[in-house]
C-alpha cells in the first residue's frame, strides 16, 4: 500500500535484472519508492520498468572494487533508506539443474569458491562500507542481505552446496557484526531468507513465486525493529536459528 511517506524513500537493489532482484525492483516501484538498480547487466524486463522515472539503472561488475567506488561517488549526495544486497550465486552448478549434486563433496574448485565468496560475501561487505554515509543519512536506514536458510548450522540436514552454504553462513556473520557496529548510526542490519523461490537459481520445483517471497520480505523490512538487528529472518517473518 502506498503511504505518503513512502514516496520520499529510496532503495538500492543489487542483481536487479532478474529473479528476486527484479521483483524487488518492481514491488518497490509500485510502493512509490525510488529504486537504484545495480547489476552487471540490464534486462528487457528491467528496461521496461525504467519507463518509471523513479528507476535508475547502474550496470557494473559487482566484484570490481574500482567500479563500486565510482558508484558510491555518483551516489555521494543520495540518501538510501534501504540497501539490499541481493545478487548471489551458487557457483557453476545451480540447485535448479543439479539439486543436491550442486557443489557436492568431491567437486571442490578453488576458482569457483573465490567467485561465490566474492559475490555473496565480499560485495555486501564492500558496498556497505562504501554506502554507509548514504544509508545513515536516512535516519532510519536498513542494511539487508538476501541470505539463505542453507547458511544455518542448525537447519543443515542435507549437506552438499559447500561453497554456497559456507558463503551464506559467512555473510550472516557479517550482518551480525554490522548490526552491532552500525547501530549507533541508526542503521538496522539483517540477513533475510527469501524462501525456496522459483527463480533460475532454484528452478520450477521450488515452493513459492518471487511475488510472494518479495511481498513478504518487504513486509519484514518495513516492520524491522531494533531488537531484530543482526538476526536471520525469513520472508514470512520467522527468525531462523544460527
Ligand atoms: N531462489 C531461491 O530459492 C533462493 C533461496 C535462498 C536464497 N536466495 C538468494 O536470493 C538472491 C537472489 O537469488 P535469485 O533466486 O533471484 O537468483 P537468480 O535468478 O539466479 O539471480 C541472481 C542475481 O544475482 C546476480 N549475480 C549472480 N552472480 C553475479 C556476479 N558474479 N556479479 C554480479 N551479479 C551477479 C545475477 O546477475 P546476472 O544476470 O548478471 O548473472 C542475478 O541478477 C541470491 O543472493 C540467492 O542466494 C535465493
Amino acid at each position: 500500500m502506498l503511504s505518503p511517506n513512502d514516496k520520499k524513500n529510496t532503495v538500492l537493489i543489487t542483481g536487479a535484472n532478474r529473479g528476486l532482484g527484479l521483483e524487488l525492483t518492481r514491488q518497490y516501484l509500485v510502493k512509490g519508492w525510488s529504486v537504484i538498480a545495480v547489476g552487471r547487466q540490464s534486462s528487457t524486463a528491467l528496461e521496461d520498468l525504467k519507463k518509471s522515472s523513479a528507476l535508475e539503472v547502474h550496470c557494473l561488475d559487482l566484484r570490481d572494487d574500482h567500479a563500486l567506488s565510482e558508484l558510491a561517488g555518483e551516489l555521494r549526495d543520495q540518501t538510501i533508506d534501504v540497501l539490499i544486497n541481493n545478487a548471489g550465486t551458487m557457483g557453476r552448478t545451480s540447485f535448479a539443474e543439479h539439486g543436491l549434486e550442486a557443489g557436492k563433496f568431491g567437486s571442490f574448485n578453488r576458482d569457483e569458491w573465490h567467485e561465490v565468496f566474492d559475490i555473496n560475501v565480499c560485495t555486501p561487505m564492500r558496498l556497505a562500507e562504501l554506502l554507509v554515509e548514504q544509508v545513515a543519512a536516512s535516519g532510519n536506514g536498513r542494511l539487508v542481505t538476501i541470505s539463505s536458510m542453507v547458511g544455518s548450522m542448525a537447519l543443515n540436514n542435507l549437506g552438499s552446496m559447500y561453497a554456497y552454504r559456507a558463503s551464506k553462513a559467512a555473510v550472516n556473520s557479517i550482518m551480525k557484526s554490522m548490526a552491532i557496529n552500525l547501530a549507533p548510526r541508526g542503521i538496522i542490519a539483517v540477513a533475510i531468507h527469501p524462501g525456496f523461490v522459483r527463480t533460475e537459481m532454484s528452478g520450477p520445483m521450488a515452493e513459492i513465486e518471487p511475488e510472494e517471497s518479495v511481498a513478504g520480505m518487504i513486509r519484514v523490512i518495513d516492520g524491522l525493529k531494533v531488537e531484530q538487528a543482526g538476526m536471520v529472518i525469513a520472508w514470512n517473518g520467522e527468525t531462523l536459528p544460527w
